[in-house]
């Protein structure tokens, strides 16, 4: 009887795990439809009005609006949808602290990971198929998907940086800042500061856009560039490399690294936040899973321990690296000096 009770649960346990894709498909592809924010602006988000704003199949928003109701995240009045409450900010694409874009993104890794057996096969990621929004929007995503939750996660740890005893900065660069949101906390907490945004082209524009009405605009240097074929710009006392070296090989690193000391004036610090995993690389189970993404998003993409960031530092010239923060969450920082 026992043994029959442990057979069941491991028969259920197994499907509830191969499930996963269900709801995260159905959230998705409300996000990629910017299915919220339509029925947050029309006055009766009915079907087929739905289906004419958003030039969709009726009977696929139809299957698509229900099972969103039956998961909390729509409500319906007679025949007519709402998006809950506490759900309104947070779907609504318009909204300055929308998670509609890091959504979006989410759907091109769900769309790389249910290819995991090629890419294992294989060494490389499955070829990417674009949204319906196209592959340059798709990367727009990407870069407004990093200020979704960076919104969230850069002052809270700037804070807590500054309370575990970072020092400050007058000069820092923030080597593939994205829109800036690590700058704007970094400069928001250290006045008499100035940063160095480093981005590819289109992140830049982004960036340009967000500060193009704020007070810290004076205080920031954009500069599009490629970080693997162009050199960083220098003078700098904190280079700040957040989310960055996961998509890279350990050998990319290195040399990421030593242009980064040879960017930086002495006594200068360099900062890296990353998840990282433990030593033996079986955790924490968001490390080996971030891992998992990077197979199945990058050409040489990891996840690092903190030895390993360690030793590739102290190869190019850093001294005294060190957990400023440690978390299991991509809210680890590791800090090194310049001697
Ligand atoms: C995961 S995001 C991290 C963004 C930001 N640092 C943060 O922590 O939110 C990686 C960033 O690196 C940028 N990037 C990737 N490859 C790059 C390259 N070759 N040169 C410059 N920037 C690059 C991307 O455009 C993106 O903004």
């Amino acid at each position: 009887m026992q043994k029959e009770k442990a057979m069941a649960d491991v028969f259920e346990t197994l499907m509830e795990m191969s499930r996963g894709y269900e709801v995260a498909s159905v959230l998705i592809a409300a996000s990629e439809l910017d299915l919220f924010t339509e029925i947050l602006r029309v006055q009766y988000a009915t079907v087929a009005n739905l289906s004419l704003s958003l030039r969709a199949d009726e009977r696929g928003l139809s299957i698509l609006t229900d099972a969103l109701v039956s998961l909390g995240l729509l409500e319906k009045v007679d025949g007519c949808f709402q998006v809950p409450e506490e759900y309104r900010e947070t779907l609504d694409s318009r909204s300055s602290s929308t998670l509609i874009p890091m959504l979006r993104h989410r759907g091109s890794c769900m769309k790389s990971w249910s290819q995991l057996a090629w890419t294992v096969k294989s060494g490389s990621p499955f070829p990417s198929t674009e949204s319906i929004h196209g592959a340059l929007d798709d990367y727009r995503a990407f870069v407004l998907g990093m200020h979704s939750i960076g919104l969230r996660m850069a002052g809270p740890l700037v804070e807590q940086m500054k309370a575990n005893g970072f020092p400050g900065f007058k000069r820092m660069l923030d080597l593939g800042g994205a829109s800036g949101t690590y700058t704007a906390a970094f400069l928001k907490s250290y006045a008499n500061s100035e940063a160095i945004i480093f981005d590819l082209p289109v992140a830049i524009a982004e960036a340009k856009l967000r500060f193009a009405t704020s007070d810290l605009a004076p205080r920031i240097a954009f500069v599009a560039g490629d970080f693997y074929q162009d050199s960083f710009p220098d003078d700098v006392d904190f280079i700040w490399v957040s989310a960055i070296i996961h998509q890279q090989s350990v050998c990319q690193t290195a040399t990421m690294f030593g242009q980064a000391f040879a960017a930086m004036r002495r006594g200068g610090i360099i900062a890296v936040r990353d998840i990282f995993a433990q030593a033996d690389r079986t955790g924490p189970v968001a490390a080996t899973l971030f891992g998992v993404n990077m197979l199945s998003r990058t050409e040489q993409g990891r996840v690092y321990t903190f030895n390993e960031v360690r030793d590739l530092l102290e190869r190019a010239g850093f001294c005294n690296a060190k957990f400023l923060t440690e978390r299991s969450d991509m809210g680890s920082v590791i800090v090194a000096v310049k001697p």
